[in-house]
């Protein structure tokens, strides 16, 4: 009984230890600047259909902003930051409130967002950090230094590296340079890897391994894109795996590269099975899913974009009833004019075995989506 109530008290106390915080809307003078629930104009800055879980993430808030009788404007800009920035300016003439912005580059909104502010719209940055301006009321993510955690974790697991085992060959990848994610999901891995690189454990044939956590851009893959990974992994390997020298390990801070690293190792003539390298993703896009299951990728670090859509769609309900809008972080991300009040979202690791149980019973993919 003891024990009972011992637990439900710490649990209560973790809770409110680790229990959101709050951020009031930031004064601008519009008094309920986003107006009433009859006044819930939103617009939704995606940056491109290319990649699945964009396409997810702006639909799934659309529909539920629509049901909850909001006019809606969903955009996507190709990949191509000019035509975000005049997508959002037109979602401001067409008397955006409330703007939620995936940003290509997060450095380029400045003065878009400066006229965001005169209307006195609030500015919601979705996923990415908007940087360089003060006019970012809210930040919604996942937690993205978790996100490489959980990828460095499991090397480290995989081969045996608290035991001291090695030396492994590992080529690194990192994220869009433009993109303020990328930092974090390296940082996150290398911090747990790096310590085995200077010990020996981990090799890194190509000699494509950034000294520090800020030297992360030197390894970057522009606009995240697979066939930029492909033609480098290529490289790579033409150059530096001559002589039956193998890969056993690719850092992949997501699932689009992960797919180009693996078209390139397939090319290479790696098969699936015991020699085939271990390689880490993100995001669980259908494609990747299907290649985990057939042992050609090891893991997806899996981020719900439906619980992201949900936090947002609740600060948008908070924001246009005038509330204090629920922030868990506020110290994290200084977007170099300010620290934005942000909501961190747990992310999780998926592997073969998870699939079932996390992906397909939770609705995220359908079973016929990963050929199940
Ligand atoms: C997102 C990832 C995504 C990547 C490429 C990042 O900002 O957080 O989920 O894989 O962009 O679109």
């Amino acid at each position: 009984m003891l024990k009972k109530i011992l637990t439900g008290a710490a649990i209560a106390a973790l809770a409110v230890g680790l229990g959101a915080c709050s951020s009031t809307r930031p004064a601008d003078g519009g008094g309920d600047a986003a107006g009433g629930s009859g006044d819930c104009n939103v617009g939704i800055a995606m940056p491109t259909r290319s990649l699945e879980r964009w396409i997810n993430d702006g639909e799934q808030l659309q529909k539920k902003l629509q049901d909850a009788g909001c006019t809606v404007d969903l955009q996507y800009a190709d990949n191509k930051t000019d035509q975000q920035i005049s997508q959002i300016q037109n979602q401001i003439s067409g008397g955006a409130k409330i703007l939620v912005i995936a940003a290509i580059d997060g450095s380029t909104l400045g003065p878009v967002l400066q006229e965001a502010k005169a209307q006195n719209a609030t500015v919601i940055a979705y996923d990415r950090l908007i940087n360089g301006s003060e006019n970012v009321d809210y930040y919604a993510t996942f937690d993205n230094y978790k996100v490489g955690t959980l990828q460095g974790q499991f090397i480290e697991e995989q081969l045996g590296l608290k035991d001291g085992k090695g030396p492994f060959n590992l080529e690194p990848f990192a994220g869009s340079p433009d993109d303020n994610n990328a930092k974090f999901f390296f940082a996150g891995a290398w911090d747990v890897l790096k310590p085995y690189v200077d010990k020996g454990q981990i090799v890194v044939p190509s000699g494509k391994s950034p000294a520090n956590d800020d030297a992360w851009a030197s390894i970057g893959i522009q606009g995240w894109a697979s066939d930029k990974a492909q033609a480098e992994m290529d490289n790579r390997l033409s150059s530096f795996y001559s002589g039956g020298k193998k890969v056993n390990v690719v850092l992949s801070p997501n699932d689009s590269l992960a797919i180009g690293i693996e078209a390139s190792l397939k090319s290479a003539g790696y098969t699936a099975g015991a020699d085939y390298p271990i390689i880490t993703g993100q995001d669980a896009d259908k494609a990747n899913v299907k290649a985990i299951l057939e042992g050609l990728q090891s893991m997806t670090v899996w981020k719900d974009t439906r619980a992201l859509g949900d936090r947002v769609f609740q600060m948008i309900q908070e924001i246009k009833d005038g509330k204090t809008v629920e922030v868990n972080d506020t110290k994290t991300y200084d977007n170099g004019k300010k620290v934005v009040p942000s909501y961190l979202l747990t992310p999780e690791v998926v592997v073969k075995d998870d699939v079932q149980s996390k992906l397909i019973d939770s609705g995220f993919l359908k079973a016929s989506d990963v050929g199940l």
